[in-house]
C-alpha cells in the first residue's frame, strides 16, 4: 500500500547514478530533509497511517532511519530505539547480521529496550533488499515484542522487498513512493 496524499514526494528525491559503487542508483533523501514542508508532509504521512494501532516504540536503522523514526515517534507519542552499528551502543546488546544492496552489515539495540507488551513500528528512510528492515523485525520478534509494520519513505519494489519481509511474518509494508 502507498500513500493516501498527493503530495509529490519523488519529486524532492534525487538519483545518482553509480554511487556508491557502479550499477546501483543512489537515491539521495537530503533535498526532501531540506525542504520544511516536504519533510513535515513525509513525516505526518507515515504518522498517520500508524496512527491509533498503539504503537508503543519506533525503531529506526541507524543513521538515515534516526532522521526519520524519531519525528514519526514523536508525533505517533511512542518512544524512539535506534538500531546501531557494531560498538556504539554502551550496554548489552543484542545484534542481527544482515545484506544491503552494497555490502553486509550488522545492527545492535540495547538488550533491555523492549518490553513482552511492546508494539513496535520499524520505520527508515529507505527500503531497498529489505534486508535492514527484516533484520529488524527479527531482532524485535526474538525479544518477544509485538511488530507492527515497517514503514519507510522510497521503496524500490524493483529489489522484491517484500520477498525479504515474508520471511518473518506478514507484517505491514507502508511506503509513500
Ligand atoms: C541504507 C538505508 C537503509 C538501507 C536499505 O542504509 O538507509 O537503512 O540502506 O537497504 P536494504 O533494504 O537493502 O537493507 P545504510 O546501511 O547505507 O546506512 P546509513 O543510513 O548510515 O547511510
Ligand atoms: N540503501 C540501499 N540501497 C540504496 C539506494 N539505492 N539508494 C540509497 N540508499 C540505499
Amino acid at each position: 500500500e502507498t500513500a493516501a496524499t498527493d503530495f509529490d514526494f519523488e519529486s524532492y528525491i534525487t538519483d545518482i547514478p553509480d554511487y556508491p559503487e557502479p550499477g546501483v542508483v543512489f537515491k539521495d533523501i537530503t533535498p526532501l530533509f531540506a525542504d520544511a514542508n516536504a519533510m513535515r508532509q513525509a513525516i505526518t504521512a507515515l504518522a498517520d497511517h500508524f496512527r491509533g494501532r498503539g504503537v508503543t516504540k519506533v525503531i529506526g536503522p541507524e543513521a538515515r532511519g534516526f532522521m526519520v523514526g524519531v519525528p514519526v515517534a514523536l508525533e505517533l507519542g511512542a518512544g524512539f530505539i535506534p538500531a546501531r552499528k557494531p560498538g556504539k551502543l554502551p550496554r548489552e546488546t543484542v545484534s542481527i547480521s544482515y545484506e544491503l544492496e552494497y555490502g553486509t552489515d550488522t545492527l545492535e539495540i540495547h538488550a533491555d529496550a523492549l518490553e513482552p507488551g511492546d508494539r513496535v513500528l520499524i520505520i527508515d528512510d529507505l527500503v531497498a533488499t529489505g534486508g535492514t528492515v527484516a533484520a529488524t523485525g527479527k531482532l524485535v520478534q526474538n525479544m518477544g515484542a509485538e511488530l507492527i509494520g515497517y514503514g519507510c519513505i522510497l521503496e524500490l519494489a524493483f529489489l522484491n522487498p517484500r520477498d525479504a519481509l515474508a520471511a518473518s511474518g506478514d507484517q505491514e509494508l507502508f511506503s509513500l513512493v
